[in-house]
């Protein structure tokens, strides 16, 4: 079912006495919209995370996680191990895994699929360089992205899925794409999966935008028609900015 989500990637940021803070900090604000709130701590905060936060509102998510069942994967994290301590969904393939963790598209794909097979969400971020924007290329790059990762997948399974599309110039960067831009390739994208699949599949997939979301800019870029909600780094780590751009819906 298509729905708004606003999820925080706090990246790695926050040791365990700052994301209590943080948590509690969370706690005191109001939602008034139909979001769902997701934040997304670090490997170490995620079990504290989610007991502090079992009574709220606000669903605690994972960063990443690796695609093999168990085994010798120093420094790795299953998905078992993730649902072992109550957590449902995963964020895959940021583009900071991909550029700084050489997380290439064959991976993601089997990333996707382990996620699945143990019956977690993903949301699925993917994205265009500047260079390919400049170049016109942006369409061409995200559709192989996808293609490569998601579309060996049923149509069923997509009740698993949550894209993100966050164009890499976009992050940390001050600079959003601005909302037509967003609204041109969320477009793009569900018109993908509607060729590829079907309606049901293209009409039901939420698709978020992240690349500089801040409580200024969330409201008009949430108005798009194919915006259904935001994943959000920096402004995420600040109780009152995210719930600016939660309560933007
Ligand atoms: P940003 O990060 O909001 O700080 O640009 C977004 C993200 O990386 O998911």
């Amino acid at each position: 079912m298509r729905k708004h989500i606003v999820a925080g990637n706090w990246k790695m940021n926050n040791d365990l006495i700052q994301t209590e803070t943080l948590i509690s900090e969370l706690k005191q604000q109001t939602k008034t919209s139909d979001a769902e709130v997701m934040i997304a701590p670090t490997f170490t905060n995620l079990w504290h995370a989610f007991e502090s936060t079992r009574l709220d509102d606000i669903e605690v998510v994972a960063q990443n996680m690796h695609f093999a069942e168990n085994g010798a994967y120093t420094g790795e994290v299953s998905a078992a191990m993730l649902k072992s301590i109550g957590i449902q969904t995963v964020i895959l393939g940021h583009s900071e895994r991909r550029a700084y963790f050489n997380e290439t598209d064959e991976a993601l794909s089997k990333k996707v699929s382990q996620a699945i097979a143990h019956d977690m969400r993903v949301i699925f971020c993917f994205g265009e360089e500047l260079s390919d924007r400049k170049s016109g290329r942006q369409e061409d790059v995200v559709k192989t992205q996808l293609v490569n990762a998601l579309c060996h997948l049923k149509a069923d399974d997509y009740k698993h899925i949550v894209l993100a599309y966050e164009p890499v110039w976009a992050i940390g960067t001050g600079e959003t794409a601005t909302p037509d831009q967003a609204q041109e390739m969320h477009a793009f994208i569900r018109n993908l999966f509607r060729e590829r699949y079907n309606d049901a599949v293209a009409d039901n997939l939420s698709i978020l935008y992240g690349g500089s979301v801040k409580p200024d800019n969330a409201k008009e870029i949430f108005s798009k028609p194919d915006v259904d909600g935001g994943l959000i780094g920096g402004a995420s780590l600040k109780a009152e900015d995210f719930y600016a751009i939660v309560n933007a819906f």
